[in-house]
């Protein structure tokens, strides 16, 4: 009988083993890419470990380069040598054609009605010139004014609604500081030159009527004079309301100028309300935000559309398993989450119905509208 028994333990062991490593083969490792611009609101390290505790897979973070242009060098690289990791990459919003046939196409695997919670603008924008959709929404962004509420007030000085009272505001307020603080300028923004330059530069244009550098037709209509009365108006900011060093500040520089409390004016994306309402950031509860100013009385308030998808790679192991965390990253839930805890602008349009979310980041109410009004830069579908 004890023979027995003890057989009986041995064969039960072996089946656990069994099962066990069974379950450790069947289990995928899936590769996600990860934004850690903000590493103080950080959460996708949990979002990721709520997946592979539901599914059973795990999850290795690859964290995604800082700026967008160095991002996509190491993207076009692992994909033209059909590298299978990273499985899940981070895709700007500008990037759909160029890297579309090295992405699963995920419209047979997302039905419609999920489909559908996300903003079209954005599906659209997602969408390859095949029909196929390749990235689902992630986060959204759109460029917009930042500005001292407090020193706004100080002065007695109205939000700007075009770039000619941003400007002249901008030097009466710093002429005024500066025995208060010498180190503040009237207007920061990402002037280096990368994507960030491309982004403010067609919003000047776009704001003065001169169209977004090809038109609809994939006509060039850059160079016309409304467009280039929107570049010498900025060209005059430097070294005047704009430090000379502006020429280099991507998206940190600038955010850390106007963090510190060194800036008037500043153009960015919406993530940064967060970090700029942080406890230990001097301009804490001093910020306003509107939309980018118009040029002249008959230009029009403009934002470029920004914002990051996840797609998964043609070369991914688990494809399937893939997904289904894009999908679960992407999720109403999560989004939630991230927008409240790191300020990422989500892409389900009904989140902006969110209380909560609307308490915590007041100027959030206009973002569908911004979204949906945004100006879409020259790669976009025709
Ligand atoms: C932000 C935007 C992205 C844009 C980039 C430029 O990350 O979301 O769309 O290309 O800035 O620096």
């Amino acid at each position: 009988m004890k023979t027995v028994k003890c057989l009986y333990q041995i064969c039960l062991g072996c089946l656990l083993i069994g099962a066990a490593t069974l379950q450790i083969s069947d289990a995928a490792t899936v590769t996600y890419t990860c934004n850690n611009f903000l590493p103080q609101f950080q959460r996708c390290d949990q979002f990721v470990s709520q997946w592979a505790e539901k599914t059973g897979n795990r999850v290795k973070v690859r964290e995604k380069l800082w700026i967008t242009d160095d991002e996509l060098s190491f993207i076009q690289q692992i994909l033209t040598t059909h590298n299978p990791e990273p499985d899940i990459l981070m895709v700007d919003v500008i990037w759909t054609e160029l890297l579309a046939n090295y992405l699963v196409d995920l419209n047979t695997y997302i039905p419609p009605s999920k489909r559908n919670l996300f903003f079209k603008k954005i599906l659209i924008n997602n969408t390859d010139s095949k029909g196929r959709l390749v990235t689902v929404p992630l986060f959204s962004s759109v460029g917009m004014l930042f500005f001292r509420e407090d020193l706004l007030e100080k002065y007695d000085r109205s939000v700007p609604k075009t770039w000619e009272e941003l400007t002249d505001t901008a030097a009466y307020i710093v002429e005024r500081e500066k025995e208060v603080n010498p180190d503040l300028v009237g207007f920061v923004w990402q002037g280096r030159p990368y994507e960030g330059l491309t982004c403010v530069a067609l919003e000047w244009i776009d704001s003065f009527g001169g169209g977004t550098i090809i038109d609809n037709r994939g006509n060039i209509t850059v160079n016309n004079p409304l467009a280039v009365q929107a570049l010498l108006t900025a060209k005059a900011w430097i070294g005047k309301i704009s430090p000379p060093q502006v020429l280099d500040y991507a998206e940190y520089e600038s955010r850390m100028v106007f963090q510190e409390g060194n800036a008037v004016f500043m153009r960015h994306w919406p993530f940064v309300w967060r970090p700029a309402n942080s406890d230990d950031c001097p301009v804490k509860g001093k910020i306003g935000t509107a939309p980018i100013p118009k040029g002249g009385g008959n230009g029009k308030h403009s934002g470029t559309l920004g914002g990051w998808n996840l797609a998964v790679s043609k070369y991914s192991a688990h494809p399937q398993e893939a997904v289904d965390l894009c999908l679960f990253m992407s999720s109403p839930k999560i989004q939630f989450h991230r927008a409240v805890v790191s300020g990422q602008a989500p892409t389900v349009e009904t989140l902006y119905q969110k209380k909560q979310l609307l308490s915590n980041q007041p100027f959030l109410k206009d973002m569908p509208k911004w979204v949906n009004h945004s100006v879409d830069r020259p790669s976009k579908i025709m």
